[in-house]
This record gives C-alpha cells, sequence and structure tokens, in this order.
C-alpha cells in the first residue's frame, strides 16, 4: 500500500518499536485503511493488544524501579546493620575494660584494706595493676629498693629477672621523685641507662609503665609495670590515669589502715593499762587491809606479852617480846610506805584540805620519835613561828613527812643535835609554809644526795646494816609533798650533818 496517508506507519516499510507502532496506530484515525471494516477491527484490536503491552511494560517499568528502590533501602539498612554491629562491638569492649579498670579499682581497694603495712599493700596492689592494665609483670618498691615481682605472663622469667637487676641500677628513682604523675616509657627511651634497654628488649618488654606513690607530697615508692606486647595508644592514656589514681588512694587508704590499727593497738593497750593499774589499786586496798590487819594483832599480842613477862620477871623472855614487837613495827612501817607509794603511783592517793594546827603537829610528831632521839644521845629543838595565815593543808601526810624526816635526823644523828623549824615564807610573792629539819649526824656527799630520793635507795649499801630502813622513807615524802603541791630539798656535808627543807602552799 504505497502512496497513501503519509502519516500512517503501515505505509513505511520500516520496523516499528511496539511503543512508536502504539503511538502510529493511536495517530492514524483518519487513514483510509482504517476505514475498511475488516481492518478496522483488525487495528481496533491490535491498538487494544498493545496498549495492553505498553500498560504491562509500564508496570515492569514501576516494578523494576521499586526493585532498585528497594535494593538500594536495604543496601542502606545493611550498612546501618554493619555500622551498628560495630558500635556494640566497640561498647561491648569499652563495657569489658571498664568492668575491668572497676574490678582493678576494687581488688586495690581492698588490697590497702587488708595489709599490714603500705609495702605489703603495694605488693598486693601488683596483681590487679597488671591484669587490669593488662601488663605481663609488675615489681613494687618502697623508697628506693625495689621489692619482690609479680608476673602474669612473661615470654622469659629468666632474662626478665635480669632486667630487674639491670633496673634496680638504671636510676629510675630519680625518674619516680618528679612528680605523683604515672610514666610511660619504653626500653629505647633515653632516659634509661645503655644495660637496662639491652636486657629489657632481651627480656621482650615492649614497654613500660611508672606509677609513682607520693603520700602527703612525700614520695613513697612506687609501682612499675611491663608490657611485652604493643601499646594500645586508644586505652593506655586512660587507664594509665585511673591506675595511678587508685594506687595513690590504696595507698593512702593502707596508710590510714595502718595508723588506724595503731591507734586501735595503742586503745587496746592503754585499755590493758587502765585494767592492769585498776586491779593493782583493787590489790593494793586488799592486801592494805589483808597485811595490817595481823601484823597489828602481833604487835598488840607483842607488847601484852612483854608486859606479862614483866610482870613473871622473865626478864630474858621479855627482851625476846620487845626484839618481836620491834621487828613488827618495823615491817608495819615498810608495809605502810609501800602501800602509800603505790597508791600515789596508781594516781588514787587523795589530798584532804583541813585548818591544821602546826604547833600542835609538831610537837606530836617530835613526841613520838623522841624515844629514838634519846636512844641516839642527840637534842632536839623545835621552833615554830605560829604564822598568822591558818594553815589549810592535809595534817595526816603532813605528819607523815616530817615523822620520816626526823626519824632519819635522830637514826643518822649519834651525840648530836636536831632542830626542827615552821615558819612562813614569802616565795616569788607566794606565801608558803617551810618546815626544816637539821642535824648534825653523818651527813651525805653531793653524789649521794643526789639518788637518797630514789625508792628503795640509800646512801651507802651499808646503810641498812648499821642504821637499818629500806630506803623509802624519803621518796615517800618527795611525792607527798609534790602531791600537796609543795616540794622537799636537802643540803648535807659528809660528817658535818644534813638539813631537809619542805615547803607547802598555806592552803593545799
Ligand atoms: N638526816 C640524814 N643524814 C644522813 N643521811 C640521811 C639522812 N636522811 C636520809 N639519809 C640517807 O638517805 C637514805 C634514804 O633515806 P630514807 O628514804 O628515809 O630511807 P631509810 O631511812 O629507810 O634508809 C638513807 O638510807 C640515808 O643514807
Ligand atoms: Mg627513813
Amino acid at each position: 500500500m504505497t502512496g497513501g496517508c503519509q502519516r500512517c506507519a503501515f505505509e513505511r516499510d520500516e520496523p516499528l518499536a511496539d511503543d512508536d507502532l502504539v503511538e502510529a496506530v493511536e495517530r492514524c484515525g483518519a487513514c483510509p485503511h482504517l476505514a475498511v471494516p475488516g481492518e478496522r477491527a483488525l487495528f481496533e484490536r491490535l491498538h487494544r493488544v498493545l496498549r495492553q503491552h505498553r500498560q504491562s511494560r509500564s508496570l515492569a517499568h514501576k516494578r523494576e524501579r521499586e526493585l532498585r528502590e528497594l535494593k538500594q533501602a536495604s543496601t542502606r539498612s545493611e550498612d546501618r546493620l554493619r555500622r551498628l554491629e560495630l558500635a556494640h562491638h566497640v561498647s561491648g569492649e569499652e563495657l569489658e575494660q571498664k568492668s575491668r579498670t572497676l574490678a582493678m579499682i576494687s581488688s586495690i581497694a581492698s588490697a590497702a584494706n587488708a595489709a599490714a603495712s603500705i609495702e605489703e599493700s603495694m605488693h598486693l596492689f601488683l596483681r590487679p595493676l597488671c591484669t587490669g592494665l593488662r601488663m605481663g609483670a609488675g615489681v613494687a618498691s618502697l623508697g628506693d629498693e625495689l621489692g619482690m615481682h609479680f608476673v602474669v605472663e612473661c615470654p622469659d622469667p629468666m632474662a626478665l629477672g635480669g632486667a630487674l637487676a639491670a633496673l634496680a641500677d638504671s636510676g629510675w628513682t630519680a625518674l619516680a621523685r618528679v612528680g605523683p604523675e604515672p610514666i610511660e616509657l619504653e626500653p629505647e627511651d633515653l632516659r634509661w641507662t645503655g644495660e637496662w634497654r639491652t636486657r629489657a628488649r632481651a627480656a621482650g618488654i615492649r614497654r613500660a609503665l611508672l606509677l609513682p606513690v607520693f603520700l602527703g607530697g612525700e614520695y613513697l615508692g612506687g609501682c612499675f609495670l611491663f608490657g611485652f606486647t604493643p601499646r594500645d595508644p586508644a586505652r593506655v592514656s586512660q587507664d594509665l590515669l585511673v591506675a595511678a589514681a587508685s594506687v595513690a588512694l590504696g595507698a593512702q587508704a593502707a596508710w590510714v589502715c595502718m595508723r588506724e590499727s595503731a591507734a586501735a593497738a595503742q586503745s587496746a593497750a592503754r585499755e590493758a593499762a587502765e585494767g592492769a593499774s585498776q586491779a593493782k589499786t583493787d590489790f593494793l586496798s586488799s592486801m592494805s587491809h589483808e597485811l595490817r590487819t595481823p601484823l597489828n594483832a602481833i604487835i598488840g599480842y607483842g607488847e601484852l606479852l612483854a608486859e606479862e613477862l614483866t610482870e613473871i620477871e622473865a626478864h630474858e623472855l621479855v627482851e625476846l617480846a620487845r626484839k618481836m614487837n620491834r621487828a613488827g613495827r618495823h615491817l608495819l612501817g615498810l608495809i605502810n610506805n609501800i602501800l602509800d607509794l603505790s597508791k600515789i603511783e596508781a594516781g588514787k592517793m587523795m589530798v584532804d584540805a583541813e585548818v591544821v594546827d602546826l604547833a600542835e603537829l609538831v610537837e606530836d610528831v617530835v613526841a613520838s620519835v623522841q624515844p629514838l632521839v634519846a636512844a641516839n644521845g642527840n637534842q632536839l629543838t623545835t621552833r615554830v613561828d605560829t604564822p598568822l595565815i591558818p594553815l589549810v593543808s592535809d595534817g595526816i601526810k603532813l605528819r607523815q613527812i616530817l615523822f620520816n624526816l626526823i626519824g632519819n635526823a635522830a637514826k643518822f644523828t649519834r651525840g648530836g643535835a636536831i632542830s626542827v623549824t615552821a615558819s612562813a615564807v614569802e616565795v616569788g610573792g607566794r606565801w608558803l609554809l617551810r618546815l626544816t629539819v637539821e642535824d648534825t649526824g653523818i651527813g651525805m656527799t653531793p653524789e649521794q644526795l643526789t639518788h637518797v630520793f630514789q625508792p628503795f635507795t640509800q646512801a651507802e649499801i651499808k646503810t641498812t646494816a648499821r642504821y637499818g630502813g629500806t630506803g623509802l622513807g624519803l621518796a615517800l615524802c618527795r611525792r607527798l609533798a609534790s602531791l600537796m603541791g609543795g616540794e622537799v630539798r636537802a643540803t648535807s656535808m659528809k660528817d658535818r650533818g644534813s638539813c631537809f627543807i619542805v615547803e607547802l602552799p598555806f592552803s593545799a
């Protein structure tokens, strides 16, 4: 059909793409070919088929596009998933790292608590430090001395030993003393000596961490850790700070624990001492009764016996009874002195305050010592310048002091003179009662004078044999006087005599 409609695709002898064909059919609605009824029906059918074909093609395109989009979305999701997986993996590792750090801190804290000394605590730190920081081995030091080391894993323990020996001489303490900051080192570091560098390399050490410990600004020591694997730059610095802080805290805690346990031991010792002192006081008060009662009975019955024996004129036996009596009195004096001294030392001796008639007191004491004064052929004179101020003191203790001093003067003087005086003196704007007991007896050398106030001390070894006594009287006098706020002192010259001076406040 040539020479027909120019627009009609059917007039052309060229192959048409499906889409072009459909278009051509649609455009050629006016084509005379289509006016032919049979052909028209054919064309309509063709037209329908082609339209369906075009629709399914565009649907296919659409599906294809959708599929492409779906694929892209899925790739994006996969990417996201991969990223998520990665993130999850990282946070898992971080979590593991954090829990390792926490474990390290808590181990260090319990090490600090368990240790009896800072040195021990530093050794106990090593294990958690090494595992917490993934280091193979560690050594703790106190001061400049390297202590025991701890090994988690190490390729060559023998070589490590050699490296540690070289480390001791490497001058590392100067490095540690710089400050509390942790120090990270590699064996190549020039701050080390050559020997250490060689040995460290031979032992497979790839890096070292030094954690110095300062307490109260003072260098205490440090922990040295060694790694046999290369460092992980992402982690190490943060871990290091945590480790250094934990070690410092641990050492601090160990120090506090030590001080606490020392304080606890001290207070336990104090309690024990207080308990012992209480026990001593209880013992003394019961002994005081238990010893004095039978002794007083012996003395009393001895006197009675001497009287009875005198009456029946059994003279030899009288003398024996008197000897028994004297021995009893001596023992009673000794017991009284020991008990009094112990009571003062236990802090249980109380001071009474009462108005004391000084003249009467001196007269009483002199009267009781008079037999001894007379027995040794001495002359005793007293002079009491009764002070205007009333004396408020502990009469019993005052009597005890005076009795001891006059007793000594009478005992250590033969055929001499003893003078007892009481007066008021002003010392440093304060009125004091001064009692003096002076004699012309055997006297003492300056050296002897220095120790006669100590308990159980006499001027000479032979004193007891010659004069009797136990060396407790002066010790007791001095303690009693100081309890009453005063003092006892003495001056003396060998073979010339002695002077004992007591000064006490007027009101106790
Ligand atoms: N008046 C004195 N003259 C010489 N020596 C004295 C005198 N008083 C004390 N002493 C010396 O001091 C020592 C201690 O005296 P004291 O403590 O009273 O003990 P005791 O009288 O039991 O020996 C005496 O043993 C004696 O050597
Ligand atoms: Mg005496």
